[in-house]
């Protein structure tokens, strides 16, 4: 059989920084685990922008659909803010979501014990945290139709649209419950339904779908705005949280700041099984490019590590070797070492983005 096939978009600001390291776990699994991947790499962003004067470009889109996985570093910087939206970095991203069709976004938010005490939170309130905010990706108020500037009468009007379909409603509501069936078996799904009849609509599919098929899992209901308050209040009430595409951006955002650093949050972007069973599938950081830390070396490249790990279990059913990962991660972080986000109030020496990547494959290392 073929080795496993890669996409690499590595992107801009931070984004070749900390794909650098996730190279070097990728090279280790293939020479240390015998677990080889055919790795390709392409232009996304501003760096396709500044190469091709579009920030995805059909072939690295086809590219994108034929191979297993696709890694993304992360898109965009304010070089770019002058740009036509149509061709703002973030659109490539946007476009390689929407026509992969990854519709299920797993964001997990886990607090490592040794970053407890980072956390804007109390230790008890994050300590052990291990939460899946499960976001619909492809389509909501990101995609509907109408949107646009207008002009109506002497002024203009900025319109958007929140549009979801049944379908697109039951869909990454099974995916929620298939995920929580394998973690604490509970969901909580979240939407405004107390104002906008997108949020009624969702309501009813996600208990439609919970009452035929799976009845076995807990199902609760919260509006977004409460839900964003018990985020912060007591975290560790939730397992799964399956919510649209706007509301999971900024849920995810919220949860990502109880683990700590957004340096740390890995996330998987699901779609439909391909013929050969893998389900299509990009893993990013949840991070930005961080333009203003970019080629200085000082990124933590754990979240870009950890969506490989994400990938390892999602795409390439290696949960074991994800895991292995993971704990790596886990170790190097209690044996205190700290990129610079890392590093509390009190100080200390921060160490590089290399030298992380290189005390987590010192940790895999020890692990065999
Ligand atoms: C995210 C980001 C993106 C989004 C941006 C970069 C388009 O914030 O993945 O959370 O809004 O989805
Ligand atoms: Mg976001």
């Amino acid at each position: 059989m073929a080795n496993p096939s890669l996409l690499i978009l590595a992107g801009d600001g931070i984004g070749p920084e900390v794909m650098a390291e996730v190279k070097k776990i990728i090279t280790w699994m293939g020479d240390k685990r015998g677990l080889p991947f055919d790795v390709t790499e392409d232009l996304v962003g501003g760096a396709a922008y500044d190469a091709h004067g579009t920030p995805l470009t059909d072939a690295t889109l086809a590219k994108a659909q034929e191979v297993d996985a696709v890694l993304l570093g992360a898109v965009g910087g304010p070089k770019y803010d002058v740009l036509d939206f149509s061709v703002k970095p973030e659109r490539g991203l946007l476009r390689l979501r929407k026509e992969m069709d990854l519709f299920s976004n797993l964001r997990p938010a886990q607090c490592f014990d040794a970053l407890a005490d980072f956390s804007s939170l109390k230790r008890d309130v994050v300590a052990g945290l291990d939460i899946m905010i499960v976001r619909e990706l492809t389509s909501g108020v990101y995609f509907g139709e109408p949107r646009g500037i207008f002009k109506e009468g002497n002024e203009r009007v900025g319109i958007n649209t929140q549009r979801y379909t049944e379908s697109e409603i039951a869909r990454v509501a099974r995916s929620a419950f298939e995920l929580a069936r394998r973690r604490n078996n509970k969901v909580c799904s979240m939407e405004k339904a107390n104002v906008m009849e997108s949020g009624i609509l969702w309501r009813d599919v996600v208990t439609e779908v919970h009452q035929k098929d799976y009845q076995d899992v807990e199902l609760s209901h919260m509006y977004a705005d409460a839900g964003a308050m018990q985020l912060c209040r007591w975290p560790k009430q939730f397992d799964v949280i399956v919510t649209d595409n706007l509301f999971g951006d900024l849920l995810s955002d919220a949860a990502a700041m109880l683990t700590g650093s957004l340096g740390m949050l890995p996330s998987a972007s699901l779609g439909a099984p391909m013929a050969n069973g893998r389900p299509k599938a990009m893993y990013e950081p949840v991070h930005g490019s961080a333009p203003d830390i970019a080629g200085q070396g000082k990124a933590n490249p754990i979240a870009c590590i950890l969506s490989f790990a994400m990938a390892l279990r999602y795409s390439f059913d290696l949960g074991d070797e994800a895991t292995r990962v993971e704990s790596a991660v886990e170790k190097v972080l209690a044996d205190g070492v700290r990129t610079a986000d890392l590093l509390g109030p009190e100080g200390g020496s921060p160490i590089s983005t290399s030298a992380m990547g290189d005390a987590i494959l010192a940790a895999l290392d020890a692990s065999l």
